[in-house]
């Protein structure tokens, strides 16, 4: 092998050195002569090719020594077309150092060199570019990207908060969700003002309010579930919205949740740590936001189980339910635990009783169902079979049963209009509750939304009240209640909301779905939900969730307060900064 000679490969070096930066300036048609402006970060580059097309892209900027340090992924930019009244606006999504082909660093020079003599500027720093749409500078609307850069334009941040908006896609009004931001930070513009993004609540627009096509907050626990929801649910107190059934009457919608932690009833109060010259509280009220107590048009509901108390708002109504909703709910009393053809024997007993029946409580159903003498008439004219029979009747002396049913005033059946009112924000807390107990009451809350949204419930007055309103059902750790598991009763409530929910946008129903297990959360319900509110999570829920894919690495590392929304018909996805206050007591 031939000896290595240095000295001729650092000239050989040299020399392929100058042709590469001879060869920079000639694609340089117009060099930048001048420095870079702050917010410039460098110049479109051609490494291998330059290319826009319906499907994908190649934007790559040559990125200079003086702005290496100060760039990062998923910052906004645009790039001026100068041929068109366009301005491409895109995210940057790779960084990289290239090598320059004089020193490989496979090659034997490299090897032989002192490593110190290779610096970082013997590389070229390039940026790729996801364009994302084409904003004009009259176009409201962005248009998808058609247009080629130019070679050498030179790119640079976002300036202006309407070059986000239309280059996002953003509405200009509607529900206040938080800030656009960027890893973690706001985003700053010239105006020096946050960029507020709203979810779509106009009834007048096209396009519906977006509320009533469902909204999911996922996160692992901790991560600021509940502050999110409770500081989205106080801006939606207030809106009106169009029946579209009714005659178009508008109406304010009732805010039904269900709250296993007892944490919502703080929506009345102001929150006491917050005084209302605080500058974030000013910026909040400019754009619209809410903030502060609703007071009396809150209510707690306190379901009532023999052997509970509750602690927690010093105001709240108690309330029961009555068995007579198991007429209309019959899993409520089937639990898990029956398989099929049990649950089938079930409702057929439930049948028969409410045929009869002059008093429709639970201790009567229970005398039925155990008395001997029906036996005969249950396993001949029901045809239920004995060990069916026998399993039914397990089932159905559970004693908390006689706990959670019937227990003294206030059936919901009775306090329909308190509690489904319109304008009204009904919590129903059920932490003093057992876990039978608690499923009881959320099912039946559920279940009375779900079929007022999508039967004609003319014959239940809870069912024509809830019917003529708007409602909006949030259920915190949904993933309890709208399962993946596939007994009988469950199946029976998932379709029941998946039909409500497919209606929701006609028949004026809203849910919010808050949970820290969305795997556990029926797909098909799951599939209804056009916007979600991604917080920290580790990657296998951004998977399952489908969080876009270019943040389905990062939401790991998001702390409390940063967020994705990813909702196709209100913008395109984006990270946005929550307040870090809650706008009512938490
Ligand atoms: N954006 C935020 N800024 C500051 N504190 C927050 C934020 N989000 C949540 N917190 C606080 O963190 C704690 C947990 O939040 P919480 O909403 O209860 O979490 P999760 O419902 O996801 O378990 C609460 O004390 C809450 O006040
Ligand atoms: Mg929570």
């Amino acid at each position: 092998m031939a000896e290595f000679d240095l000295e001729q490969e650092l000239q050989r070096m040299r020399r392929v050195r100058e042709k590469v930066l001879s060869e920079d300036a000639l694609q340089t048609t117009a060099p930048p002569k001048r420095a870079l402006a702050p917010e410039e970060i460098g110049h479109v580059a051609i490494s291998d090719e330059l290319y826009v097309s319906t499907t994908e892209h190649c934007i790559e900027v040559y990125i200079p020594e003086e702005k290496r340090n100060e760039v990062a992924v998923s910052e906004y930019v645009v790039i001026p077309l100068k041929y068109q009244p366009y301005k491409i606006f895109a995210r940057l999504k790779k960084l990289s150092y290239r090598k320059r082909d004089a020193i490989d660093d496979m090659s034997e020079i490299h090897a032989r060199l002192n490593l110190e003599q290779v610096s970082e500027d013997e590389y070229i720093e390039i940026a790729e570019l996801e364009p994302i749409s084409m904003v004009g500078t009259q176009d409201a609307r962005p248009a998808e990207v058609r247009y080629l850069p130019k070679p050498n334009t030179i790119v640079r941040r976002v300036v202006d908060a309407d070059e986000i908006k239309t280059g996002l896609d953003i509405p200009q009004s509607g529900l206040f969700l938080g800030y656009v931001s960027v890893n973690g930070e706001r985003i700053t513009v010239k105006s020096q003002l946050p960029i507020p993004y709203y979810l779509i609540n106009d009834t007048s627009k096209t396009g519906d309010p977006l509320l009533f096509t469902h909204t999911l907050i996922a996160g692992m626990s901790g991560r600021g579930k509940t502050h999110t929801s409770k500081n989205f649910l106080r801006q939606v107190v207030g809106s009106k919205y169009k029946m579209e059934r009714r005659s178009g009457a508008e109406r304010e919608p009732c805010l039904v949740i269900i709250d296993p932690d007892n944490e919502y009833w703080g929506l009345k109060d102001e929150n006491p740590n917050l005084s209302s010259d605080n500058e974030e509280i000013v910026n909040l009220k400019a754009v619209g936001g809410k903030c502060g107590g609703i007071d009396s048009r809150l209510n707690v509901f306190i379901a009532n189980e023999e052997g509970k108390k509750y602690a927690g708002s010093d105001r709240y109504t108690n309330f029961t339910i009555p068995f007579e909703l198991v007429q209309d709910f019959p899993y409520l009393i089937a639990g898990g635990e029956l398989n099929e053809m049990q649950y089938d024997g079930l409702v057929r007993l439930v049948q028969e009783f409410f045929k009869t029946a002059t008093a429709k409580t639970y201790a009567k159903f229970h005398q039925f169902v155990e008395d001997e003498g029906n036996t005969e008439k249950f396993l001949t004219t029901f045809g239920i079979h004995e060990g069916t029979l026998r399993a039914i009747r397990r089932r159905v002396s559970r004693s908390y049963f006689q706990k959670i049913f019937d227990q003294g005033a206030n059936p919901l059946t009775k306090i329909y209009n308190e509690a489904f009112n319109e304008g009204a924000v009904s919590v129903f807390p059920t932490d003093h509750l057992s876990e039978e107990g608690e499923r009881v009451v959320v099912l039946t809350i559920m279940s009375m939304v779900a079929d007022a949204k999508t039967k004609a419930m003319d014959d239940r007055e809870w069912g024509t009240q809830l019917g003529r309103i708007p409602v909006v059902l949030a259920v915190d750790e949904a993933h309890s209640y709208l399962t993946k598991s596939e007994t009988a009763q469950d199946k029976i409530i998932v379709e029941k909301f998946i039909r409500a929910a497919k209606q929701g946008r006609k028949n004026r129903l809203g849910l919010v779905l808050i949970t820290q297990n969305p795997q556990d959360v029926n797909d098909g319900v799951l599939s209804q939900i056009s916007t979600k509110i991604l917080l920290g999570m580790d990657s296998e829920m951004a998977e399952k969730v489908n969080a876009p894919k270019h943040y389905q690495k990062i939401l790991p590392y998001f702390e409390k307060g940063r967020m994705v929304i990813h909702s196709p018909d209100n913008s395109h996805p984006l990270e946005l900064r929550g307040l870090d206050f809650c706008v009512v007591r938490h």
